[in-house]
């Protein structure tokens, strides 16, 4: 079993025990003692399965099982075991008495408690969180109690009242304040040291001599998009295109992008996906910039260090500004003769309603002639995974996220999954028959490339590719040495446990996407040194993907779900981390400044799941 499909067979049972234990209670007080010990035998063996789900779930890790080894189970546990002691034999004998019940119904406020704290808090476990949630189940028991057994006394009212005082206090912890800042075991920064500004950590001023500018403008604005299939879409868009213009550079050259809102209200930004530019131009607002507001206007510039296949993004409320169509893509070639053959770049993009690969919501064809080596641009541009099958032709894939891989090999039915803000960079020799590229499994969306001068080409067709394994990226190319592995000293380590939790943001409780129990911007700020080299640990703790993404660094994946890469280096901007995984990636800290840290699901990150990694001594004067 995956750890995914155990963290949901572990919640089903806890909810499947918790109304089973309550069940038998309410069947044993409306005195049907038959069905009460049947249902009372079925909460049990739930309650022991659980404690086998989380001893396989502990195998991932701690984090997996922290509250439930602490809190949930000790407590589940020992009020079934009471049940066995107090209820069983006068069940089987059919004898009433209401201490049956009441035993029976306490141990599924205890069950139900302990679902509560894994599925609301996660981990890690406050103690806020065990006292309150034991305390609420002292008090319903003793309202049971009330209930099962007429009569008043002081005494239960007085325990009632000390229960109430446990939660109190245990609500009141947990408004307590948390450190701020994770060192990561480093040291963190003396006040008073140097400090810099954001501002000051920017692109070039001056073009320096004998470099090439590319100089573009780019204005955001409302507009109504027209598809090729004749959809009309309300749109944000940059020059009124879609996707954006299509920015290209040569390694080296200056890239300067004057970027001007019309009419966008909530303000926009570019951010460089990938692109690892100076701190100032990396378009993060409230943190490198405020946002561009209408009538406003903003320069970026910096130099073309990294080759490949990015793309650009705003970054003010990314969620609804990228999904609506503010983005586009920046292909950077490397210096010297430009490379024979054709070149054809893909952004997949989902608007509410509309799916369009490149511009086009349809299925395009491209002519080339048989021999022609064809790169193909891959980017996903969404918020959640997407497959990409590419049937007709052996095939490479030549670079990830802008990378190239290390000795790719060819291959052939195997499909891609790009998670969100990813790209594959996909290379083939046109043949002397058809390829087709498909989307998601779509006939309706795609791509067809047809050998020219031929009468007629056929395609294989989608139904084929269905059940094409995945390429396992860990497992391809062959390995190269980057002096970086798990075994480095690294001087920095940071964990973060991702999940779906209640968390008090901005001074409210909210059911949010967070890091460590904790919302943005309530997740404490990583804080690193030049040079330092960083281990970040990634658990998914939820039943969500989450496509992790650093600003403004490379990182390397370490170990993906447990597996060391045996195939090429993996240097990417974005991986995905699914239900039950743990992901390793090490960076180098060589780019100062203030940078975003987040997942690239756009709604997970606008819900809380977002942080701060900053260089010690680095300020913002646009900093919320
Ligand atoms: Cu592509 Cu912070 O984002
Ligand atoms: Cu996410």
């Amino acid at each position: 079993m995956t750890a995914g499909a155990l963290l949901i067979v572990d919640l089903l049972l806890a909810v499947v025990a918790a109304a089973a234990w309550i069940g038998a209670g309410v069947t044993a007080a409306v005195r049907r003692p038959r069905i009460a010990l049947l249902v009372f035998v079925g909460a049990s063996i739930c309650t022991l399965a659980r404690v086998g789900t989380t001893v396989a779930l502990a195998g991932n890790g701690w984090w997996f099982v922290q509250e439930k080894v602490l809190f949930g189970l000790p407590l589940a546990v020992l009020f079934a075991l009471l049940a066995w002691i107090v209820a069983f034999r006068p069940l089987l004998r059919g004898q009433e008495s209401p201490v049956v019940p009441l035993v029976l119904l306490t141990a599924g406020y205890a069950a139900a408690a302990a679902l509560v704290v894994t599925f609301l808090f996660g981990y890690p476990l406050r103690i806020s969180v065990a006292l309150v949630a034991t305390a609420l189940v002292g008090v319903a028991a003793l309202v049971t109690w009330r209930m099962l057994v007429p009569g008043r006394s002081r005494s239960r009212l007085a325990i009632v009242g000390g229960a109430a005082a446990v939660g109190v206090a245990g609500i009141a912890t947990g408004f307590l304040p948390v450190a701020a800042i994770d060192t990561g075991g480093g040291h963190a920064h003396s006040a008073g040291g140097e400090t810099r500004s954001v501002a000051d950590l920017a692109g070039p001023a001056a073009v320096p001599p004998g470099v090439p500018v590319r100089r573009y403008e780019l204005t955001a604005r409302k507009s109504t998009a027209t598809l090729p299939s004749g959809q009309k879409l309300d749109a944000w868009l940059y020059n009124g295109k879609l996707p954006g213009p299509e920015l290209t550079a040569t390694e080296g050259d200056l890239i300067e992008v004057k970027l001007r809102n019309a009419d966008i209200d909530r303000g926009v930004t570019l951010h460089w996906h990938g692109y690892d530019v100076p701190n100032r131009e990396d378009g993060a607002p409230g943190v490198t910039q405020d946002a561009v507001m209408p009538g406003g206007e903003f320069v970026y510039r910096f130099r073309a260090t990294q080759v490949g296949t990015y793309w650009y993004h705003t970054h003010q409320v990314s969620d609804t500004g990228v999904r609506m169509g503010l983005y586009g893509t920046l292909i950077v070639s490397p210096k010297g003769p430009k490379p024979a053959g054709a070149e054809v770049v893909l952004p997949v993009h989902t608007f509410s309603g509309a799916m369009v690969l490149g511009s086009s919501d349809e299925v395009l064809d491209h002519r080339f002639r048989p021999g022609t080596p064809v790169r193909v641009r891959l980017i996903n541009t969404d918020s959640t995974p997407h497959r990409f099958a590419l049937a007709g032709t052996p095939f490479r894939v030549a670079a990830v996220d802008g990378r190239d891989l290390n000795e790719p090999g060819e291959i052939s039915e195997q499909s891609l999954v790009i998670a969100a803000g990813g790209r594959n960079d996909v290379t083939f020799t046109m043949p002397s028959r058809g390829v087709a590229l498909y989307v998601d499994g779509l006939t309706t969306l795609g791509r067809t490339f047809s050998p020219e001068g031929s009468g007629s080409a056929s395609y294989v067709g989608v139904d084929e590719t269905a059940g094409w394994k995945q390429l396992d990226l860990l497992s391809y190319g062959k390995p190269r040495s980057t002096g970086i592995d798990g075994s480095s000293p690294f001087d920095r380590r940071f964990t973060l446990v991702v999940d779906r939790t209640l968390a008090v943001a901005g001074g409210l409780p909210k059911y949010a996407y967070t890091v460590d129990g904790r919302a943005y911007p309530d997740v404490p700020v990583q804080q690193v040194k030049e040079g330092d080299l960083v281990l970040m640990t990634i658990v998914n703790r939820g039943l969500d993907n989450h496509p992790w993404h650093l600003h403004g660094h490379t990182v390397q994946i370490i170990s993906g779900n447990g597996r060391v890469p045996t195939g090429s280096p993996l240097l990417l901007d974005t991986f995905e981390v699914r239900p039950g995984e743990v992901w390793q990636v090490a960076f180098r800290a060589t780019n100062p400044g203030l940078w975003m840290n987040h997942c690239h699901n756009l709604p997970h990150a606008d819900q809380g799941m977002m942080l701060h990694l900053e260089y010690e001594g680095v300020t913002s004067p646009n900093r919320r």
